[in-house]
């Protein structure tokens, strides 16, 4: 839920129900709590801070405090400055980003306790010399703030949260914006030859949607295109998921609600580029109705898809997006998708799986994703990969075409994407599934993370 905490600048201190924060023993994670007249945070910190521990900071002031019943805290911002982090005002905009972050919970199907919430009311920061960090910070709590609302659409239930309630948030996040947001229906993507998605949908009494979102931060200038997985349940269709593990798959629209709130952030950021947001939104399911293993689907863009996992559902949508796609003339697209469990065996759950054939944007990407503190790791895209995923009866085959083995999966996921991606002058598939939920140790509520949306901006900011 997104809680209303103020994160002001001031001189001094205001009065004694401000819990003051300190830094401490640069050995140990952890938090010591000094009772006084203004009772004590003290903060153990690790011995070298980069900038994915950086972001650790603020998150674990908030998320002791929380524990301990604190609501209003004081930060002495010469202390901050201490740990020589880097440039002032990102420093200042990681704090407030993460504070946001690690004020989260979601708690709406809770009953509220007596007591209320935990939520931090206000974080003061004292600080001479305040405009210069009030800006950050007020930029931070923006950022952090929309994170949050993604994180909302991901954590709610896929009874709930329909293709046509995804479509209804998008509008909601556009409202004021000005970002114009088209839905296109069944009839329209029929119209459209959006074979793959409606295929996809088939299954399902959910309707399936197609999300577009158009941004103009500027007038001319070709757009970058934001493309992300829609998939409000993903139970694996016919091809069904076991049971361990399926309530996960609510959050399979992780990549569309991040692609909905990048959009949204960037009109509210005032970023000077055309950007535009596709979300191509369904619901897998198994019924009398749903595509088949061994069915072939004609996709948009003509090229035939031979299913052979109901359960590589991603990957089938995407084609369709990607071709639609094509009608902006990008100058680059991004893929955003929780895609294959395979990546969360390569790489674990600390950092999301990217792939691109433009070395220029590996660069920019591994770079930002370690000054947002979101991890990304490259895998390959060699074009040996391609003969795997060719189809026997079809162009491609939706997973690998010698079922006998699952070496590779992510991989395979992401060469699949590339067969539509090809007239593109760059392009990148970001598959999100290992940042898809919190792990225990990033002080963070369980659940969704809202990845990738912080890298997403400092790429559109720095592309
Ligand atoms: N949505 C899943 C991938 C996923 C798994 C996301 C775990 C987040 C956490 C995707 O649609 C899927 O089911 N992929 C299959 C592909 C396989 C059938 C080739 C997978 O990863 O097992
Ligand atoms: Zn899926
Ligand atoms: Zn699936």
């Amino acid at each position: 839920m997104a809680t209303n905490m103020k994160i002001s600048v001031a001189g001094r201190i205001k009065d004694e129900s401000f819990a003051k924060v300190s830094f401490k023993g640069k050995n140990e994670e952890g938090c010591v709590i000094v009772e006084g007249k203004n009772r004590t945070l003290e903060i153990k910190l690790p011995e070298k801070i980069n900038w994915r521990q950086a972001t650790l900071i603020p998150r674990q002031i908030v998320f002791f405090a929380k524990k301990n019943g604190i609501k209003k805290l004081a930060l002495d911002w010469t202390a901050v400055k201490d740990l020589k982090l880097g440039e002032e005002s990102a420093v200042a905009e990681i704090f407030a980003v993460n504070f946001e972050m690690a004020n989260y919970e979601f708690v709406a199907y809770k009953e509220t306790p007596k007591e209320g919430w935990k939520f931090i009311e206000e974080i003061l920061i004292i600080a001479d010399g305040k405009a210069e960090i009030e800006k950050s910070i007020k930029r931070g709590q923006l950022i952090g703030k929309e994170i949050n609302s993604c994180r909302d659409i991901s954590n709610t239930p896929s009874g709930e949260m329909t293709p046509e309630v995804l479509a209804k948030n998008a509008q909601d996040a556009a409202k004021g914006t000005g970002i114009k947001v088209s839905v296109l229906r069944e009839g329209d993507m029929k119209k459209m030859k959006m074979e793959a998605v409606l295929a996809v949908g088939k299954g399902s009494r959910q309707k399936p949607r197609f999300i577009v979102m158009e941004y103009n931060g500027e007038k001319k200038g070709k757009p970058v295109v934001l493309i992300g997985k829609g998939v409000t349940f993903d139970s694996g269709g016919i091809s069904i998921k076991p049971a361990d593990g399926m309530p996960e798959m609510i959050m399979d629209m992780s990549g569309g609600a991040s692609v909905i709130h990048t959009v949204a952030l960037a009109a509210k950021l005032g970023i000077k580029k055309r950007v535009i947001g596709l979300i191509p939104a369904v619901e897998n399911m198994p019924s009398g109705e749903s595509y088949r293993p061994g069915d072939i689907i004609r996709s948009m863009s003509g090229k035939t898809i031979e299913v052979e996992n109901t359960d590589a559902e991603g990957r089938i949508i995407l084609a369709d997006a990607n071709t639609y796609a094509e009608k902006y003339e990008p100058e680059l697209v991004v893929n955003v998708a929780t895609l294959t469990g395979a990546a969360v065996v390569a790489l674990g759950e600390r950092a999301s799986a990217f792939f691109t054939k433009d070395d220029k944007l590996k660069d920019l990407i591994s770079e930002e994703g370690e000054k947002s503190g979101e991890y990304v790791w490259q895998l390959p895209l060699w074009d040996e990969y391609e003969a795997e995923i060719k189809g026997r009866n079809a162009d491609v085959c939706n997973t690998r075409n010698r079922a006998n083995s699952r070496y590779g999966g992510s991989i395979l996921g992401a060469m699949f994407i590339y067969q539509f991606s090809k007239n593109f002058p760059s392009w990148v598939h970001i598959d999100i599934a290992p940042r898809m939920t919190a792990t225990q140790d990033e002080f963070l509520s369980a659940g969704a993370t809202g990845t990738p949306i912080r890298l997403l901006i400092r790429l559109l900011e720095k592309y």
